[in-house]
């Protein structure tokens, strides 16, 4: 990419010359590339473009409100209500690769529901250039909207960013002024916080990690991590008061890496550490205790499932 305000004109020139007159509809997922994508297609084709964001009841704190106010602008946003369905279609799974399974099949039905309603002919995607080099062989099994061309039948799929890289990507998103949160925002996994909650994805399990990666994002934001959060690991008995009780046990992780392919556990100091834990366990009654996780990866992975 030679500079950023070229690209762009370059790339809505493009979206334009294959779209047509036609409609067409991406799935926005809050992270930076996808919200690329959708605005730079929006630029290009305005209202025929349908941005769709389904929120899965598995997202971070705030990015709902965020993404609805980030995208405002967008007349045509659509903003599906489907925590309950992924929420219920979970229910009893403890399994990590069928809880991605489910989350990635009813991802595709609700948004071929939309796709379907609008009459698109485009399906817009926020491919980038790593995501089509196949690295080391490790393939995620979920991939938002991955299987969705096998069940829609789309005119063609519109790649505006497939051949830039992750700072390029962060580059255009500020030229085109989309807020610094996303330009900014640490890596999610498509699945969400079912991956960072262990075994049965529970309403319950999934407020606590929330909340809790949302203490971690706070505290940490000076470390600048690849990637901070906490995860909901098990139970263990804690002292609330004058009880004893079965609570949940939180892993914070906190990793540096190039790419997500390895990753180094970053040193903490004690004093942010201990702020971590006091306000995970005062703002979450259920929660007994707070790890922090030390294992690089490899051996661990940098999620819990
Ligand atoms: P792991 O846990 O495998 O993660 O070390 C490496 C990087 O990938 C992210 N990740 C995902 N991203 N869909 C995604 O788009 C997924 O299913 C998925 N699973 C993990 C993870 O957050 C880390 O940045």
């Amino acid at each position: 990419m030679v500079n950023a305000e070229e690209f762009i004109e370059e790339a809505k020139d493009e979206i334009s010359e294959q779209i047509g007159d036609a409609h067409a509809i991406i799935a926005l997922s809050g992270g930076v590339d996808s919200s690329v994508a959708a605005a730079l297609a929006y630029e290009a084709v305005g209202d025929q473009l349908t941005p769709v964001y389904v929120d899965t009841g598995l997202m971070r704190k705030g990015e709902t409100e965020q993404i609805r106010e980030t995208f405002s602008y967008m007349e045509s946003l659509r903003v599906v209500e489907a925590q309950d369905r992924f929420l219920d279609a979970l229910e009893g799974t403890i399994d990590p690769e069928e809880k991605r399974a489910i989350i990635g099949e009813q991802f595709i039905r609700e948004f071929e529901t939309v796709a379907k309603e609008t009459d698109a002919d485009y399906l817009v995607q926020g491919t980038i250039y790593p995501d089509r080099i196949e690295s080391d062989g490790e393939i995620k099994s979920h991939h938002n909207v991955g299987g969705l061309p096998e069940v829609v039948d789309f005119d063609g799929i519109v790649e505006p960013v497939r051949d830039l890289y992750k700072d390029e990507v962060r580059e255009v998103a500020r030229a085109l002024d989309l807020e610094e949160i996303v330009a900014e925002r640490m890596p999610f996994p498509g699945p969400g916080l079912a991956v960072r909650v262990i075994g049965e994805v529970t309403r319950e399990k999934v407020k606590v990690a929330r909340e809790a990666c949302h203490v971690v994002e706070e505290e940490l934001e000076e470390y600048e991590p690849w990637q901070a959060f906490a995860a909901v690991i098990g139970k263990a008995t804690g002292v609330k008061g004058d009880n004893r009780v079965h609570g949940w046990v939180v892993s914070v992780r906190s990793v540096e890496s190039r790419d997500g392919m390895t990753a180094r556990a970053q040193e903490i100091d004690w004093e942010t550490l201990q702020r971590i834990q006091s306000r995970i366990t005062g703002e979450n009654e259920n929660v007994a205790r707070v790890v922090y996780d030390v294992t690089h990866k490899p051996p661990a992975t940098i999620e819990y499932e």
